[in-house]
């Protein structure tokens, strides 16, 4: 039985897309660049075999894509070397799926990566581009950002005794797992193209995501206005990173903190992964 290949698959995605695909029963090839010391095995009648893949360096790519008929590729690097792992990474990844007969890349990407001239957003923009132009049959899925990725940013901030933000940038954060779930759920569909974005229940404001956050930590530090000039500013002020049209999650930034550091819940955190249109 050929698998299904997860690149990235120790990332916060990836994590998720491996325990998805385990429990519907498939036969998953997972992807690291540390393949001898593999996080636990999740639940499933499915199973993982972990392998080892450097995108950047060119190693273990041919190898990866060898036994698999579909590629879900979530590896990056947005704070490291995006030319080389997102962009050159996904290019060498693509000449390997061709070469091994794959049958559906399926690509997670951002909303707003062709709107905000952010460099890790034009290397994403870059690699969708290599997505497209490659024979590979391929499914291109953009996201808004995660709640765990606007949980680590804020926890970062945290750490201060007055919390900085440019409280006025829009956001429209989305439960991973739900994102894991559609791109399964892609799978049974075919390659498709450029499927529709996929956007959190809500937009907010930057400074009511920190509000948020700092309620349910029970912090009380201040949170303060940092204006931020450029476009790149400009462009996340301005909602390009949001798709309200599309706010199909179904996971608020409520719950999700609730689940997190505890609290009340309406329990849409724990129906993660069952989207619902
Ligand atoms: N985070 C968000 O808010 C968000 C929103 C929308 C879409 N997305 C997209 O979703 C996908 C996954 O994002 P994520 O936030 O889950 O990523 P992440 O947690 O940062 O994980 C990145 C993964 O990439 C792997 N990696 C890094 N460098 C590599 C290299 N040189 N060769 C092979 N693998 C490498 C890492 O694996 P090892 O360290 O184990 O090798 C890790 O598992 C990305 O395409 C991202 O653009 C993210």
């Amino acid at each position: 039985m050929s698998g299904v290949l997860v690149t990235g698959a120790t990332g916060t995605l990836g994590d998720a897309l491996v325990d998805r695909l385990v429990g519907d029963g498939r036969r998953v090839l997972a992807a690291t660049r540390r393949p001898d010391d593999p996080p636990p095995t999740p639940e499933g009648d499915g199973a993982v075999e972990w392998i080892g893949l450097n995108l950047a360096e060119g190693r273990g790519i041919e190898a990866a894509v060898a036994d698999a008929n579909t590629v879900v590729h979530a590896a990056t690097a947005p704070r490291g070397d995006a030319e080389a792992v997102d962009v050159r990474g996904t290019e060498r990844l693509l000449d390997a799926a061709e070469g091994a007969g794959v049958e559906h890349f399926l690509y997670p990407s951002i909303v707003g990566v062709g709107e905000i001239p952010f460099s890790y957003y034009e290397r994403k923009r870059e690699a969708e581009r290599a997505v497209e132009a490659s024979p590979v049959p391929s499914t291109i899925l953009r996201a808004t950002q995660f709640h765990a990725f606007v949980d680590e940013i804020l926890g970062a901030v945290a750490r201060l005794p007055v919390w900085p933000l440019p409280t006025e940038f829009r956001a429209q954060p989305v439960d991973h797992r739900e994102i894991a779930g559609r791109l399964v759920d892609r799978l049974a569909g075919g390659p498709s193209g450029r499927a529709d974005p996929v956007g959190g229940p809500a937009v907010h404001t930057l400074g009511e995501l920190a509000s948020a956050y700092r309620e349910a930590r029970g912090l009380r530090r201040p949170i303060v206005r940092l204006p931020v000039p450029g476009a790149v500013a400009k462009g996340f002020r301005a909602g390009e990173a949001t798709c309200p049209d599309r706010a199909v999650g179904t996971v608020t930034w409520e719950s999700w903190l609730a689940e997190r550091y505890g609290g009340s819940t309406d329990s849409a955190a724990d129906r993660a992964g069952a989207p619902s249109r």
